[in-house]
């Protein structure tokens, strides 16, 4: 089993590169089936979620190349069967994005339920109800999703919740359907702004991506396209936590600031310095040695993204004063306070609220994150902590960051990723 070690206490410095979007990227990576010509994706992070893309895309016969680090190159053409494997599926989020895509393209999907972090219940009852409002027909059996249509018509589509999912599954499935769909409350992430650009760039005709009313007129096919993702949020936000969190002074490198608007308008609230060059794909972090307080509610963007609710959590055990985290995404996304107390943090949590009581410094632990971003705030936790802290179950990191201890070793910090076969053993025998 591998972990990492972490020896706290050093401010990060230098410049990081961000990756591309990991949300964005595992829903753009099944939209390339709604072409039978050929994408070039530019910008794709090298993390576990994407290959558990790659993986279903080449099972159902997709023609994958690599041109580089990032840049892979997806032909669906001699795909001819919409049907996904239940162990991959099973294993992430994205895999959901299947439904869509192959009922975009032919008319009929058998996709497992999908997987992904345990937040909770999540439900995917506003996708199915997208699908049977473009006129399809959908069955759950025995863990698998069966939908099927004759033909796929425009239609109005309002979501009961704002559904990033649900959103990105109604573009994919109605891109190609006769007529108008206008979806209503939609999401209005970044990475929805980034599926609309990649599917327009193929000849879909989407407008209103990014506001809560998208509008898609269908057409008949779409074609072949190259196409960059969009930098990661999430992860430069974590970043720019890790720095304030250690005092350090770091610049991060392809980022879009407008993105992290919501991260750091609380990040200097609290006190951390965060300087923006005016049409910069830069930013500069600054960390001090003391913060303050300050409420947080996690809400669809441009809120308070939940994504990075366990990182700015870790923070503001450090701050001074008393806290209010409120999570209003999901049901059950404080799991990590647990290993956070174990590192001397002072968290009580009723429901969907956290009370944080800032303490003067966190103390190394062995420690096991419950999902990605809660494995995110172990390791700035253990990066700001007094001593040693070993992180189990790092399989979680690796689905969504790419190469995080390489990253933050160039900054300096003293983490290392070792691999403990006696773990393996102890686990076999229990
Ligand atoms: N919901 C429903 N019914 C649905 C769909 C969603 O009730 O049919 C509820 C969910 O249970 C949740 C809320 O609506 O309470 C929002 O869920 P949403 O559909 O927006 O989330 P998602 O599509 O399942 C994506 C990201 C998550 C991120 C959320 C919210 C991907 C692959 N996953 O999940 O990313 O937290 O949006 O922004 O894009 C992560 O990256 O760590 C991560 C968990």
């Amino acid at each position: 089993m591998d972990k990492f070690i972490i020896k706290g206490g050093i401010p990060l410095k230098g410049e990081v590169q961000i990756s591309g979007a990991k949300n964005a990227a595992v829903a753009i990576i099944p939209a390339a089936v709604l072409s039978r010509d050929v994408c070039v994706l530019d910008n794709v992070p090298s993390i576990s979620d994407v290959e558990v893309a790659l993986e279903i895309l080449a099972y159902m016969g997709a023609e994958i190349k690599r041109l580089g680090k990032s840049k892979i190159q997806i032909d669906s053409s001699r795909i001819t069967d919409g049907t996904v494997p239940y162990d991959l599926a099973r294993s992430t989020r994205g895999s959901s994005y299947f439904l869509g895509a192959l009922l975009g393209r032919f008319g009929s999907a058998r996709v497992p339920m999908p997987g992904g972090c345990d937040l909770g219940s999540r439900p995917i009852d506003q996708h199915i109800k997208c699908f049977e409002a473009l006129g399809a027909k959908a069955d759950i059996q025995h863990g698998i999703v069966d939908i099927s249509a004759d033909r796929l018509i425009g239609t109005q589509i309002y979501f009961d919740k704002v559904t990033v999912g649900g959103t990105i599954n109604a573009l994919l499935a109605c891109v190609c359907a006769e007529g108008l769909t206008i979806i209503e409350n939609a999401a209005k992430e970044p990475h929805i702004v980034d599926v609309a650009n990649f599917l327009n760039s193929m000849g879909a005709d989407i407008m209103g991506a990014g506001t809560d009313v998208i509008k898609i007129k269908g057409v008949r096919a779409l074609h072949g396209t190259e196409y960059s993702v969009i930098p990661d949020q999430i992860e430069a936000g974590t970043f720019m936590v890790a720095a304030a969190a250690t005092g350090g002074d770091i610049t991060l490198k392809n980022v879009i600031p407008k993105h992290l608007e919501p991260i750091t308008a609380k990040l200097r609230k609290i006190g951390v310095y965060v300087e923006i060059a005016d049409d910069s794909d830069n930013i500069r972090v600054v960390g001090r040695s003391k913060y303050q307080s300050v409420d947080i509610k996690t809400s669809p963007h441009p809120g308070f993204p939940t994504d990075m609710q366990p990182q700015m959590t870790t923070l503001l055990t450090m701050a001074e004063g008393t806290s209010m985290v409120t999570e209003s995404i999901f049901d059950t996304r404080f799991k990590y306070v647990d290993e956070l107390r174990r590192m001397g943090a002072d968290i009580t949590v009723d429901s969907r609220v956290a009370v944080v009581r800032g303490v003067e410094h966190l103390t190394g632990a062995p420690v096991k994150p419950s999902d990605l971003r809660a494995g995110a705030a172990l390791i700035i936790a253990g990066l700001a902590a007094q001593g040693t802290t070993e992180i189990e179950d790092i399989y979680h990191i690796e689905r969504g960051y790419e190469e995080m201890e390489v990253k933050l070793r160039n900054l300096g910090a003293d983490i290392v990723k070792r691999y403990y076969p006696d773990d393996d053993k102890l686990r076999k025998a229990l």
